[in-house]
Formats: structure tokens, C-alpha cells, sequence
């Protein structure tokens, strides 16, 4: 059976003497216990084909197609598929850049991520972490007088407001038909559909909570997550090429951290649907068409 080690942190575990891609049901169900207990974990050394990646993220439920290439893994990398590295003025190195912000995978969508899979294949010399931050914690640990403010709060999620934000104008068409469907509302307190426990549903993702002043609203948002992504419930995975990890989407918070991005970093992710009885939301007219304007570049 697999050695599950917590970690320094208010979440997360390594599980080491296993091998994901012949499991036994008894290993995959002690997985997916730690999986629920501990939000995040970190299988070192596995080196997964692509199908065997995709079949550890079916264990887990249906999978999020991402691209219209037919596969159910998406390569995120600065090297494209002719091996030049992408420059700055690309998309996908704007889209890599985003990832730097804290968010939680495919909240601007109808149907939110249940969980995202990682793994390295190719990494720069150093850095290029992935970090982590546990939202249960992030809402343990309110005062009584804030968790009773947000307590019903909504917030809208945009990746157009989220990349503009990051100086970057997205337009419709541009990626896999986000938005396509209007923008999701989402509550700022999520209750985990097996566990129970409450979470900060946040991130750079969230720009608007009806009833309450665009400003206000931001501030807001903006001071949860600054409060929420501090030790003990963050952890920064350093990447050995084989590492696996996979987290959570509706209690985590992740982001990508900088590297030299002249070296070339590859990871393969594979996101888990969420389940649309807890993960898929209403939506509101999209966005754009509401007077939204994305902020200009630095
Ligand atoms: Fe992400």
C-alpha cells in the first residue's frame, strides 16, 4: 500500500510506493481518500505515458477536453510544436504568463475543473515551480465578521477580465469557446461537495460581485486572495522531470512561478471535469457586451 506523507503545510501529501499507472483497487481507493483529505498530492518519479496520465485523471471522472486536437492531455509548454521558444508577443506565452496569477482551472467556464493533473516532462534549471494554496484554511481562518460578509456573495469568472488584468487582451475564438456560453457567477464560499468543509472560491479569475461597486468589489477580492495564498497552506512543488501532481480545483488555488524562459519547461496536464451537479453554474451575458473594457498593458 502507498506511504502518504503530509506535508509542512495545512494540506497536501507525497505518496510514494506506488506506481499510478497499474494500481491496484485498494491503492486507488486509499488515492482517493488521501485526495479528498488532503487536497493536493504529489506522486514523485512516475514518468506516465500520455495514456497513462489520461487514464489516471479518468479514475478521478470525466475528462476536460481543452483542445480541438482529439486529446484529452494538453501540453503546456513555452516550446512550441516546431521547437522554436515562444516569445513574448505569442498568445501561448501570454497565456503562460497568466497562469502566474492565482486561480483555479476552468472557473470562467460553466462547468468548473474537479481536479488538474501535472506532469514534467522537460524543466529549466531552475524554478519553474508550481504552487499551491489551500482555500479551506484560507476560510478556517476568517474572522467571524468577514466570513459573515461574504457569506452569499457572488463573484463573476473571466479569463478576459483576468487577462486583462494581466495587460493581455483575449478576444472570442481565440481559445476553446470560453465565454461562448456567457459569463459564470460563482460563490466566494464554496462547500466541497464530499467533504463538507468550506472553502474561498477566489482568484484572479473573480472581478465582480453584484450588488457592491466594481472598486469595492475588487479591493475585496483582492485583499482575500493576498490574504488567503500565505504559509502554512501554500507549497511550491520544485519539478523533477516523472513528478506527478494533482490538485483539487475546488479548494486550491495554483499558480505557475517564473523561470528563465529562454530554457524550455514541459509539463502535460490533464483537468478533471467537475461534476455538474456541484460544479456547473448560471451564467450572465457575456461580459464584453455588458461595457467591459480590458485595461491597457503597462
Ligand atoms: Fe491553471
Amino acid at each position: 500500500m502507498p506511504t502518504i506523507t503530509p506535508l509542512d503545510a495545512s494540506f497536501g501529501a507525497v505518496v510514494t510506493d506506488i506506481k499510478l499507472a497499474s494500481m491496484s483497487d485498494a491503492e486507488w481507493k486509499a488515492v482517493e481518500d488521501a485526495f479528498h483529505q488532503y487536497a493536493a498530492l504529489v506522486f514523485p518519479a512516475q514518468h506516465l505515458s500520455d495514456d497513462e496520465h489520461v487514464a489516471f485523471g479518468r479514475r478521478f471522472g470525466k475528462i476536460e477536453v481543452l483542445r480541438n486536437d482529439g486529446n484529452e492531455f494538453a501540453m503546456i509548454s513555452n516550446k512550441a510544436a516546431d521547437g522554436h521558444i515562444l516569445s513574448a508577443e505569442e498568445k501561448r506565452f501570454q497565456s503562460l504568463r497568466g497562469n502566474e496569477g492565482w486561480h483555479t482551472d476552468s472557473s470562467y467556464m460553466p462547468l468548473a475543473a474537479k481536479a488538474s493533473c501535472l506532469t514534467a516532462l522537460v524543466v529549466p534549471g531552475s524554478r519553474g515551480e508550481t504552487e499551491l494554496a489551500d482555500m479551506r484554511d484560507a476560510y478556517d481562518k476568517l474572522d467571524d465578521a468577514m466570513k459573515a460578509k461574504i457569506e452569499g456573495l457572488v463573484a463573476y469568472h473571466s479569463l478576459y477580465a483576468s487577462q486583462a488584468k494581466a495587460g493581455y487582451v483575449f478576444r472570442t475564438g481565440e481559445s476553446y469557446g470560453f465565454h461562448k456560453y456567457g459569463t459564470p457567477i460563482r460563490p466566494l464560499v464554496k462547500v466541497h461537495p464530499v467533504t463538507g468543509r468550506k472553502s474561498l472560491f477566489i482568484g484572479r479569475h473573480a472581478f465582480r460581485i453584484p450588488g457592491m461597486d466594481d472598486a469595492a468589489a475588487q479591493k475585496l477580492l483582492d485583499d482575500l486572495l493576498e490574504y488567503a495564498v500565505q504559509p502554512p497552506r501554500t507549497y511550491a512543488h520544485q519539478w523533477q522531470p516523472g513528478d506527478v501532481m494533482i490538485w483539487d480545483n475546488r479548494c486550491i488555488l495554483h499558480r505557475a512561478c517564473p523561470y528563465d524562459y529562454s530554457e524550455p519547461r514541459i509539463m502535460r496536464h490533464v483537468r478533471v471535469a467537475g461534476e455538474p451537479e456541484t460544479e456547473l453554474v448560471q451564467t450572465a451575458p457575456d461580459e464584453r457586451a455588458d461595457g467591459f473594457e480590458p485595461v491597457a498593458a503597462e
